[in-house]
């Protein structure tokens, strides 16, 4: 594997390979000195051209416990604000000569591209609303953790699932782990042709009991581009998850950042079912492991030669 675009490239086995290389950096973070030589010397920019807490901080986390070295670039006090693209921007960071870039960008297909124009490994850290395979592969780490597998298991996936990255990524990895995933929101909220990834439909809680995990997802006013619902209250009142609507051996997941009162009660964020923290932990691990399987893994040098398959086009 040279480059992470996609959850669409990664079969069963490659999550769980990655998975449990992650497993075994899980001590690193209990030790004194959190530090291991594996990619020593090695060169990570993170380039990011949108707002985040948890996954910038997180790859930062997980290259530098890695022992690599870390450019952090935000497009806000960049030469990205006098106008500069992103090609040139990743031209320009080249003769740095990374290894491999992390890239956040509003835009579809933008992680691709710079797969394309650098010679460094690639890992999309969200590209506008297509994906974020890492997020995906942090969930899984998360739920395995919890529940020891996902085989049989019983996903809902609540909220914008039209403007979600999180979501697509996150159905293809869910059921490619053997658990059976339905996307639930208002229709305004839900894509055309979801059931394409693999996943049932509902526009109502009314079945929700029949979840196992509910993994609510927030708002993505950033991205919408008109009204999707008619107040965030009315959509509270239809979709919010809280103490009433769970049951308390469901687990919940959420990718953060939450906006407490809409889609999640603040009962049940700190409620014990909640796996916001640790998904939130499992992010630097996660991380180790992406970068150590590609940088260190099969394959490092290969040349790119194709692109991966387009994901269903949704409306
Ligand atoms: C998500 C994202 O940026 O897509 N956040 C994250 O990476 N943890 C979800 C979101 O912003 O709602």
């Amino acid at each position: 594997m040279r480059h992470l675009i996609s959850m669409e490239q990664l079969e069963r086995r490659d999550i769980e390979r990655i998975l449990d290389r992650a497993r075994s950096f899980a001590e690193v973070s209990e030790r004194e000195i959190k530090k291991v030589p594996a990619l020593r010397g090695r060169r990570v920019i993170n380039l990011f051209y949108e707002a985040s807490t948890r996954t910038r901080s997180s790859f930062e986390l997980a290259a530098k416990t890695l022992s690599a070295e870390v450019i952090n670039f935000a497009s806000s006090g960049s030469s990205v604000e006098k106008g500069e693209s992103l090609k040139d921007t990743v031209q320009t960071l080249s003769a740095y000569r990374p290894d491999l870039i992390v890239v956040r960008t509003p835009n579809v297909g933008a992680a691709d591209l710079v797969a394309r124009w650098s010679t460094a490994a690639v890992v999309n850290a969200g590209d506008g609303k297509h994906e974020h395979p890492t997020q995906a592969l942090l969930d899984v780490y998360t739920l395995r953790e919890r529940l020891r597998s996902l085989d049989g298991l019983s996903i809902w996936v609540v909220g914008d699932v039209m403007h979600s990255r999180v979501a697509r990524s996150n159905i293809m990895a869910f059921s490619k782990m053997g658990a059976r995933v339905t996307v639930c929101g208002p229709p305004t909220l839900i894509p055309r042709g979801v059931e394409a990834l693999g996943c049932a439909v509902e526009h109502t809680l009314d079945r929700l009991a029949d979840a196992d995990v509910v993994y609510a997802l927030r708002m993505q006013h950033e991205r919408m581009t008109g009204s999707f619902v008619p107040s965030l209250r009315e959509y509270a009142a239809c979709y919010q998850l809280n103490g009433q609507r769970l049951s308390p051996r469901q687990v919940l997941m959420h990718p953060g950042p939450v906006n407490r009162g809409v889609e999640l009660s603040a009962d049940v964020i700190e409620s014990p079912q909640a796996l916001i923290g640790q998904q939130v932990a499992a992010g630097v691990v996660v991380r180790m492991a992406v970068l150590y399987e590609l940088l260190a893994g099969r394959d490092v040098g290969t040349p790119r030669t194709s692109s991966p398959t387009p994901a269903p086009q949704l409306a």
